[in-house]
């Protein structure tokens, strides 16, 4: 049985009796990243520099609601403005993986700017088991790379630490819960953000559409699990698609987009079911979906596979 205070302790005990310098870690407000960065932040307090990039690929309100997390926590922490690299990295791009490897890389130059600046040796990211078995470790193919595994440049500057590695999600949860961080509930969203949940080339007007269907699909969500009529699910999100199709709006023809919604439910992400969302939810969030994004996507589908054989993000 995983026993989180014991975790915590020896996670401690050993970061304090490794990292003797400065380090840096990357934080994107998720469940892994702030655990992570709580326990360094106990083990070696003002010597961590916790990053968060803002880097234009995330959700609705983030970036504020991150920067008032980590407040909260008192863990030392900046937020960096990088999205415009980002978005030109990323133009003419269409390929999962060259997204995943080139935003892996960004993500690692920006931290060794900031860790050059604070003075750090030691950069901290918040993988956990799946990440590097998913990224081909051990003896499993490469399934997809995980931006903050097989991103990583052959050439980087700092030493990797990684104090969740042995982890899985549901393990993690445990930890966060105990640490008493209030995000600790907070649906997985994976390292490269947005970008992999815009199938086709990552704009900004692309990523902006994908944002404001994502919001809708999560107020309704948690709006139909605190009214009963549904559980919350793992994890619940809006992916873009390049499918364009005909549609009628008022009196007029319209080409628009489609916006899928997936929703599934899961221990630890390495398998997953659809969930079965009522048809009165799913029509709520057409409709918000429809109306919001009026002349762009005029087509919104429900995807009900499971992981297997699909994966949960489509990219
Ligand atoms: P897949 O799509 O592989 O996702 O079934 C399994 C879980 O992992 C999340 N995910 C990621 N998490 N970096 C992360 O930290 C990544 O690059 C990444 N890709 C996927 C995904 O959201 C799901 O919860």
């Amino acid at each position: 049985m995983f026993d989180p205070e014991k975790f915590i302790t020896s996670a401690i005990d050993q970061i304090r009796e490794r990292i003797k310098e400065r380090a840096v870690i990357a934080c994107s407000g998720g469940v892994d990243s702030t655990v992570a960065a709580v326990l360094m932040s106990r083990a070696i307090g003002e010597q961590l520099l916790t990053v968060y990039v803002d880097n234009g690929l995330m959700r609705k309100g983030e970036n504020s609601e991150v920067d008032a997390m980590l407040s909260e926590l008192k863990v030392n922490h900046k937020i960096v403005d990088a999205s415009e690299e980002f978005f030109e990295a990323l133009k003419g791009v269409i390929d999962p993986e060259q997204k995943r490897k080139i935003i892996g890389e960004k993500f690692i130059r920006v931290f060794e700017r900031e860790a050059r600046q604070f003075g750090a040796r030691y950069l901290v990211q918040g993988t956990i088991a799946p990440d590097w078995i998913e990224s081909g470790g051990g003896l499993r193919d490469v399934i997809k790379s995980h931006h903050n595994v097989g991103g990583l440049p052959a050439s980087m500057d700092l030493d990797l630490v990684e104090p969740l590695r042995d982890l899985y999600k549901d393990e993690v949860r445990k930890v966060s819960r105990t640490l008493g961080i209030r995000f600790s509930e907070r649906q997985p969203f994976p390292g490269p953000a947005l970008a992999i949940r815009v199938l086709g080339e990552v704009t900004p007007e692309a990523v902006s559409l994908v944002r404001e269907a994502n919001a809708i699909v999560e107020e309704e969500l948690v709006r139909a699990a605190e009214a009963g009529e549904m559980a919350l699910p793992w994890q619940y999100f809006a992916v873009l698609l390049p499918v364009k199709s005909v549609g009628v709006q008022g009196d007029a023809r319209a080409y628009g987009r489609t916006i899928v919604v997936r929703a599934v439910e899961s221990v630890d992400g390495m398998t997953a079911n659809y969930v079965k969302i009522p048809h009165d939810v799913l029509e709520r969030i057409s409709n918000r979906i429809s109306n919001a994004l009026k002349d762009k996507v005029n087509r919104v589908l429900y995807d009900v596979t499971n992981k297997p054989p699909a994966t949960i993000e489509w990219e």
